[in-house]
Protein backbone atom coordinates (compact mmCIF):
# COMPACT_ATOMS: atom_id res chain seq x y z
CA UNK A 1 0.00 0.00 0.00
CA UNK A 2 2.45 2.32 0.74
CA UNK A 3 4.43 1.96 -2.51
CA UNK A 4 1.16 2.71 -4.38
CA UNK A 5 0.86 6.18 -1.92
CA UNK A 6 4.32 6.90 -3.75
CA UNK A 7 3.60 6.25 -6.94
CA UNK A 8 0.89 8.02 -6.68
CA UNK A 9 2.49 11.31 -5.19
CA UNK A 10 5.11 10.33 -8.17
CA UNK A 11 2.07 10.94 -10.37
CA UNK A 12 0.62 14.04 -9.19
CA UNK A 13 4.40 15.33 -9.63
CA UNK A 14 4.49 14.44 -13.55
CA UNK A 15 1.08 15.46 -14.30
CA UNK A 16 1.33 18.86 -12.08
CA UNK A 17 4.71 19.22 -14.02
CA UNK A 18 2.93 18.47 -17.31
CA UNK A 19 -0.18 20.80 -17.36
CA UNK A 20 1.94 23.82 -16.16
CA UNK A 21 4.44 23.10 -19.23
CA UNK A 22 2.13 21.94 -21.70
CA UNK A 23 -1.54 23.64 -20.14
CA UNK A 24 -2.78 20.14 -20.79
CA UNK A 25 -1.77 16.15 -20.14
CA UNK A 26 -1.88 14.82 -23.65
CA UNK A 27 -3.91 11.60 -23.41
CA UNK A 28 -0.81 9.18 -25.44
CA UNK A 29 1.31 10.36 -22.08
CA UNK A 30 -1.43 8.10 -20.17
CA UNK A 31 0.56 4.90 -21.20
CA UNK A 32 4.47 6.73 -20.38
CA UNK A 33 2.99 8.20 -16.69
CA UNK A 34 1.44 4.24 -15.92
CA UNK A 35 5.03 2.88 -17.30
CA UNK A 36 6.91 5.40 -15.43
CA UNK A 37 4.81 5.26 -12.14
CA UNK A 38 3.94 1.53 -12.21
CA UNK A 39 0.07 2.31 -12.12
CA UNK A 40 -2.19 0.75 -14.32
CA UNK A 41 -3.26 3.04 -17.25
CA UNK A 42 -6.70 2.81 -16.35
CA UNK A 43 -5.66 4.15 -12.98
CA UNK A 44 -3.49 6.87 -14.99
CA UNK A 45 -6.52 8.04 -16.64
CA UNK A 46 -8.84 8.08 -13.63
CA UNK A 47 -6.35 9.99 -11.67
CA UNK A 48 -6.26 13.11 -14.52
CA UNK A 49 -10.22 12.74 -15.12
CA UNK A 50 -11.00 13.36 -11.31
CA UNK A 51 -8.41 16.29 -10.39
CA UNK A 52 -10.50 19.64 -11.48
CA UNK A 53 -7.14 21.01 -12.29
CA UNK A 54 -5.28 19.05 -14.54
CA UNK A 55 -6.99 18.25 -18.23
CA UNK A 56 -6.61 15.95 -20.95
CA UNK A 57 -8.09 19.09 -24.03
CA UNK A 58 -4.80 21.55 -24.83
CA UNK A 59 -5.39 24.83 -23.45
CA UNK A 60 -6.94 27.67 -24.55
CA UNK A 61 -5.99 30.21 -26.63
CA UNK A 62 -6.57 32.72 -23.95
CA UNK A 63 -6.05 32.50 -20.38
CA UNK A 64 -8.46 34.15 -18.00
CA UNK A 65 -8.02 33.55 -14.43
CA UNK A 66 -10.30 34.87 -11.43
CA UNK A 67 -8.56 35.49 -7.98
CA UNK A 68 -9.93 33.91 -5.42
CA UNK A 69 -7.77 34.95 -2.86
CA UNK A 70 -8.91 36.34 0.61
CA UNK A 71 -8.64 39.75 -0.31
CA UNK A 72 -10.12 39.38 -3.37
CA UNK A 73 -12.74 37.02 -2.08
CA UNK A 74 -14.05 39.63 0.56
CA UNK A 75 -14.22 42.00 -2.34
CA UNK A 76 -17.02 39.73 -4.45
CA UNK A 77 -14.56 37.81 -6.58
CA UNK A 78 -16.86 34.89 -6.45
CA UNK A 79 -19.79 36.53 -7.83
CA UNK A 80 -16.84 37.66 -10.37
CA UNK A 81 -16.19 33.68 -11.22
CA UNK A 82 -20.25 33.19 -11.36
CA UNK A 83 -20.50 35.71 -13.87
CA UNK A 84 -16.91 34.70 -15.60
CA UNK A 85 -18.79 30.90 -15.87
CA UNK A 86 -22.10 32.31 -17.12
CA UNK A 87 -20.91 34.26 -19.84
CA UNK A 88 -18.21 32.01 -21.05
CA UNK A 89 -20.24 29.18 -20.56
CA UNK A 90 -17.55 26.47 -18.82
CA UNK A 91 -16.70 25.61 -15.19
CA UNK A 92 -13.48 26.74 -13.96
CA UNK A 93 -10.87 24.71 -14.96
CA UNK A 94 -12.54 24.04 -18.00
CA UNK A 95 -11.92 25.14 -21.87
CA UNK A 96 -14.55 26.67 -24.39
CA UNK A 97 -15.92 24.31 -27.01
CA UNK A 98 -13.88 26.13 -29.38
CA UNK A 99 -10.64 26.39 -27.40
CA UNK A 100 -11.19 30.08 -27.25
CA UNK A 101 -10.86 30.44 -23.54
CA UNK A 102 -9.56 28.32 -20.61
CA UNK A 103 -11.15 29.34 -16.98
CA UNK A 104 -9.31 29.02 -14.16
CA UNK A 105 -9.68 29.92 -10.27
CA UNK A 106 -5.92 31.38 -8.27
CA UNK A 107 -5.52 32.25 -5.33
CA UNK A 108 -3.33 35.51 -4.98
CA UNK A 109 -1.75 37.46 -7.57
CA UNK A 110 -0.06 39.38 -4.86
CA UNK A 111 -1.96 42.52 -5.64
CA UNK A 112 -4.16 42.32 -3.41
CA UNK A 113 -4.64 46.26 -2.52
CA UNK A 114 -5.95 46.24 -6.03
CA UNK A 115 -8.67 43.37 -5.98
CA UNK A 116 -10.46 41.59 -7.13
CA UNK A 117 -8.18 41.02 -9.78
CA UNK A 118 -8.41 38.90 -12.67
CA UNK A 119 -6.07 37.60 -15.02
CA UNK A 120 -6.53 37.98 -19.17
CA UNK A 121 -3.64 36.41 -20.55
CA UNK A 122 -0.46 38.06 -19.13
CA UNK A 123 -2.36 41.70 -17.75
CA UNK A 124 -3.91 41.51 -14.49
CA UNK A 125 -7.04 43.63 -14.31
CA UNK A 126 -7.26 45.45 -11.01
CA UNK A 127 -10.89 46.82 -8.96
CA UNK A 128 -12.82 44.36 -11.25
CA UNK A 129 -16.58 44.50 -11.57
CA UNK A 130 -18.86 42.24 -13.10
CA UNK A 131 -19.63 44.57 -16.30
CA UNK A 132 -16.37 45.54 -16.30
CA UNK A 133 -15.58 41.73 -16.48
CA UNK A 134 -18.25 40.56 -19.07
CA UNK A 135 -16.89 43.71 -21.46
CA UNK A 136 -13.39 42.52 -21.08
CA UNK A 137 -14.62 38.80 -21.80
CA UNK A 138 -16.73 39.66 -24.33
CA UNK A 139 -13.33 41.39 -26.17
CA UNK A 140 -11.93 38.26 -25.92
CA UNK A 141 -14.28 35.94 -27.19
CA UNK A 142 -14.51 38.21 -30.08
CA UNK A 143 -10.96 38.23 -30.87
CA UNK A 144 -11.04 34.13 -30.74
S1 LIG B 1 -6.12 37.89 -2.88
FE1 LIG B 1 -6.35 38.43 -4.95
S2 LIG B 1 -4.46 39.34 -5.48
FE2 LIG B 1 -4.20 38.73 -3.43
Amino acid sequence: MLAEFGDTIELRLLTTTLQQTLGYVPPPAVPLLAEKTGLERAQVFEFIESDAQLSFKPPGRHRVAICLGKNCSQRGAATLAEEAMRTLGIDSFRVTADFAVRLESFYCFGRCKDGPNVLIDEEIHGTMTSAKLTELLRGVLATG
